[in-house]
């Protein structure tokens, strides 16, 4: 029996039940561009869910998937490894910096933040200490696992139910806007600090480079490397989530990188695979790995997953870092990221616009309303533009394979969508 609801059995995440049954469809997927069921062809502004990275149907990518589907679709994580997630995993080595050399491969961005929480937390006991105290950002997106949950503070990820460790959310202490200027990121690292020297020493701090979810807040110049210097001083782990920034969406293959720092921990997935499969992984350092000879029960890591480093999705990801080198996406990314926000931010002359933002190919139009955003969002999709926009904010992340040509044509496309949204009659 099909529900009052929807015409649909489908039950979409986070989506409102009473807006499923209008919804769009996109049946094809064709290098930057998408078409729904009507027919009506779209530029990719949002790079499906930030992953199609390559953009979509990439030649290399497919075939790489074909040759592994005929070889050896997966074979059980725990019995073996393959060749795939072997050449994977020692080419993260290679990327990462430092000691980040151990890496287990995963399904979701969720599960990589799960398996880091509960590496950082076994990492203490293995070592006889007591620590499982983890601070983050309020404005945090970590994955929407019950663990993963916990450590955001945004209103539509609230939990009904106690955190099984305990938490610290460190607020914004300024407007997205104000967090560039100097001030804002000397209270910001003043509000770290005061988190972690209040209370039991502190197991881990994590963090994404940008606050993506959060409403795409680029966080200020040096944060990184001053919240390096405040871990080490506590003793406490330091795990970047780089589901959202990972492999190249900052300009940077990793988000860290702006900052050279190196992390003990970071997660990563979306762009991991180019949006073709699902995978992600959690890289740890050395001497991190070494102390599970003591863990307690299995000398090992207490987690996995049947399909964690599918063989199929890791060859997709050894042939997404070769395609990354060879069409030079990382630089590509910097490149069309600047085009967009030097040309985006003139939008900040309109009384609909109240700040425009961006690191990479990651912009934020930050508008007066959420109305405002919707009404924007909806011209920009009817010129062809697909874009998401969450709590008045506007991302823009197109694939990191976008042409100059493609990006003028986003620009004048957004930019005719706020003249559109500015002249509609006051509700
Ligand atoms: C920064 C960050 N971490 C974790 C996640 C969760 O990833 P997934 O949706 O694959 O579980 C996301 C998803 O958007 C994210 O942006």
């Amino acid at each position: 029996m099909q529900s009052s609801t929807s015409a649909s059995s489908l039950w979409r995440p986070w989506t409102p039940i009473t807006q499923q049954a209008a919804s769009l469809r996109i049946v094809e997927a064709r290098g930057n561009s998408v078409r729904d069921a009507e027919g009506n062809w779209y530029l990719d502004g949002i790079s499906g869910v930030l992953n199609a990275s390559c953009g979509h149907g990439h030649p290399r990518l497919t075939e790489a998937a074909i040759r592994q589907f005929e070889r050896l679709v997966h074979y059980d994580p725990m019995v073996s490894s393959h060749d795939p997630a072997e050449t994977l995993t020692s080419r993260l080595a290679e990327l990462l910096p430092g000691e980040l050399n151990e890496t287990c491969l995963l399904n979701s961005g969720s599960e990589a933040t799960e398996a880091a929480i509960r590496i950082a937390l076994q990492y203490w006991r293995n070592i006889g200490a007591e620590r499982d105290r983890v601070i983050t950002f309020e404005a945090a997106y970590h994955g929407s696992t019950f663990l993963a949950q916990q450590l955001s503070g945004l209103p539509f990820t609230v939990s009904e139910w106690v955190s099984p460790f305990p938490i610290d959310r460190i607020p914004l202490p300024a407007s997205p806007r104000e967090m560039r200027t100097g001030e804002s990121a000397d209270a910001l690292i003043a509000l770290f600090a005061t988190a972690l020297e209040a209370g039991p020493p502190a197991a881990a701090v994590m963090v994404e480079p940008l606050l993506g979810l959060g409403g795409c807040v680029v966080l200020p110049a040096g944060f990184l490397t001053r919240l390096r210097h405040l871990c080490d001083r506590h003793g406490a782990l330091l795990i970047l989530d780089e589901v959202f920034c990972g492999f190249g969406r900052t300009g940077r293959m990793f988000g860290f990188e702006h900052d050279g720092i190196t992390p003990d921990i970071v997660t990563l997935s979306k762009g991991i695979s180019g949006g073709l499969l699902p995978l992600a992984a959690v890289t740890v350092t050395s001497p991190i790995k070494e102390t599970f000879i003591q863990e307690p029960v299995i000398q090992g890591l207490r987690y996995g997953h049947t399909t964690g480093g599918h063989a199929v999705a890791s060859a997709v990801a050894n042939a997404v870092l070769d395609v990354m080198a060879d069409e030079k996406l990382v630089e590509n990314s910097a490149a069309q990221g600047a085009m967009l926000l030097a040309d985006l931010r003139k939008l900040e002359s309109s009384p609909l616009v109240t700040d425009v933002r961006g690191l990479g190919l990651v912009i934020a139009i930050e508008t007066d309303s959420p109305e405002s955003a919707a009404a924007i969002a909806e011209a920009a999709a009817a010129a062809g533009v697909m874009t998401r926009h969450e709590r008045g904010v506007i991302r823009i992340a197109p694939p990191l394979t976008i042409t100059t040509d493609e990006t003028a044509e986003i620009i004048q496309k957004i930019s005719s969508a706020v003249d559109v949204a500015s002249a509609r009659p006051p509700a």
